[in-house]
């Protein structure tokens, strides 16, 4: 029976709503035996008196000093954090179990020290899901070994935070944030209500001592850390670490970043011998394309934050064996394939209506970017007629539903990036292709339309 001072809600495991009556269906987000019961302490009858608080300063009476940051001694890894690691920020590192956090948290901390020449305070690096012994072994396999680096195997929040005040390490890592608990909650550790009280007990450490602390967060089956969006608001910064366990690629991605922009990637490729930063992934990611006329195959310039990209793009379309055609997508969404085979249906007259249609981004890549389009429209238009994308051609531009290529971002930065893989053509939208101050040095086609795009790129 809980004392009078504690009461019992029911807390949303995918929300983190609060109700006080426990009902089947989550009324705020909708999900469905989402509620679990959860002890709250009680509110403290007198409220504070405003004089006892914070006060509120004219804006430009604030002056602001340069924000530290400490460098982590890696391109990839400073692009992604916006420069460095700022004091006393709260990061979230979020990835499928077995990705390679804790592989990139322990690269990170000796890549900190070789770059400060251990002219730092060591680092604490907690784990509650390795014995001290597992760490120790990934260590020697990373061929780290500096003093000052300090384990610790525990989970309770409470004792984490009194060793880290002892300590006063210039960085501390947990890892990961679901196997720690606050002694504050009777619920399991990994449950939305631990996660976030633990979280929020150490962003009150980091923000108080000025440390910046590193949680890493397993994502859930939905793709969400412990939960929807619960962490994403309490941190500074959200990394999430990709990539599939199969292929070697590892894309670091800032989610969100109070303290540089979104959207910015590293990419890694995980080797023997732990992550290596790969400061030219269009190279890679084009390493393995198809030699000799094939059709179905196009290469696209792609903006990842600040980033330009280009992969190679695949299409296969074949006769359907069954009545109802199949449409397959991996790392474009389907949705936007299935919108654009339409238009090339209705606009451009291609016959796709009896058409398998499969498409993949080669090297396990997630695009999202709406400029994309146009290398859909010519992979796709390329395996239906068989033909293949002229040699040394790339294309970017957005599509719109009757056919018409639109402008898009960056266009200049993006032919700097095919002129330097040593492409001579570029298909782009002609209000890109009209705007451009400065003409590269390679040929650039302007296209108004997906008739115009099929004839510039394919190969006849
Ligand atoms: P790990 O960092 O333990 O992943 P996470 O913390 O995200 O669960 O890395 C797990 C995988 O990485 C494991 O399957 C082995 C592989 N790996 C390498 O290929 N090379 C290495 O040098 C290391 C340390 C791990
Ligand atoms: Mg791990």
């Amino acid at each position: 029976m809980p004392s009078n001072k504690t009461k019992t809600v029911y807390e949303c495991q995918s929300c983190g709503y609060i109700s006080p009556k426990w009902a089947g269906k989550c009324p705020d987000c909708g999900a469905w035996n989402s509620l679990v019961e959860e002890t709250r302490e009680a509110l403290p009858k007198a409220i504070q008196k405003v004089s006892a608080g914070t006060k509120p300063v004219p804006l430009s009476s604030l002056e602001l000093s340069g924000e530290e940051r400490i460098s982590t001694g890696s391109i990839e890894l400073n692009r992604v954090t916006g420069g460095g690691i700022v004091a006393g920020s709260l990061i979230l590192i979020g990835g499928d179990p077995g990705v390679g956090k804790s592989t990139l948290m322990l690269q990170l901390l000796d890549g900190i020290y070789k770059h400060a020449n251990n002219q730092l305070p060591a680092a604490l690096y907690v784990s509650g899901e390795e014995s001290l012994k597992q760490i120790k072994i990934r260590s020697l396999r990373l061929h780290i070994n500096t003093p000052l680096i300090v384990v610790l195997s525990e989970t309770c929040v409470e004792i984490i935070i009194e060793h880290a005040k002892k300590l006063q390490p210039s960085i501390l890592i947990v890892d990961s944030i679901q196997t720690v608990y606050t002694q504050t909650l009777p619920s399991a550790p990994g449950s939305i209500g631990q996660v976030r009280e633990s979280a929020t007990k150490l962003m009150h450490f980091a923000k108080r001592t000025n440390t910046p602390v590193f949680l890493v967060g397993h994502v859930t089956k939905e793709g969400a850390i412990a939960g929807p969006r619960v962490l994403e608001h309490i941190v500074d910064t959200v990394l999430y670490f990709e990539g599939e366990r199969m292929h070697h690629y590892r894309i670091l991605r800032a989610v969100k970043n109070r303290f540089g922009s979104t959207n910015e990637i590293g990419v890694f490729t995980m080797e023997d011998s732990g992550l290596k930063e790969i400061t030219n992934p269009s190279e890679l990611f084009l390493s393995e394309r198809p030699e000799g006329k094939v059709s179905g195959t196009t290469v696209v310039s792609t903006i990842e934050g600040t980033r330009p990209l280009m992969v190679e793009l695949q299409a296969l379309v074949c006769q359907t064996t069954f009545g109802v055609p199949r449409r397959t997508s991996i790392g474009v969404d389907i949705n936007r394939v299935n919108l654009l085979v339409a238009v090339l249906e209705k606009i451009a007259g291609l016959n796709l209506g009896y058409m398998d249609i499969f498409t993949n981004v080669v090297g396990g890549l997630k695009i999202v970017e709406p400029a994309f389009d146009l290398g859909i429209i010519a992979t796709i238009a390329s395996s239906f007629k068989n033909v293949p994308i002229k040699k040394n051609t790339f294309v970017f531009g957005e599509v719109g539903l009757s056919g018409e290529v639109r402008t898009v971002s960056q266009a200049e930065a993006r032919l700097r990036e095919g002129e330097k893989i040593g492409f001579k053509e570029a298909v782009i939208p002609a209000t890109n292709y009209n705007k451009l101050t400065i003409k590269p040095n390679i040929n650039v086609i302007g296209v108004k339309n997906i008739d115009e795009t099929i004839k510039a790129v394919l190969d006849y």
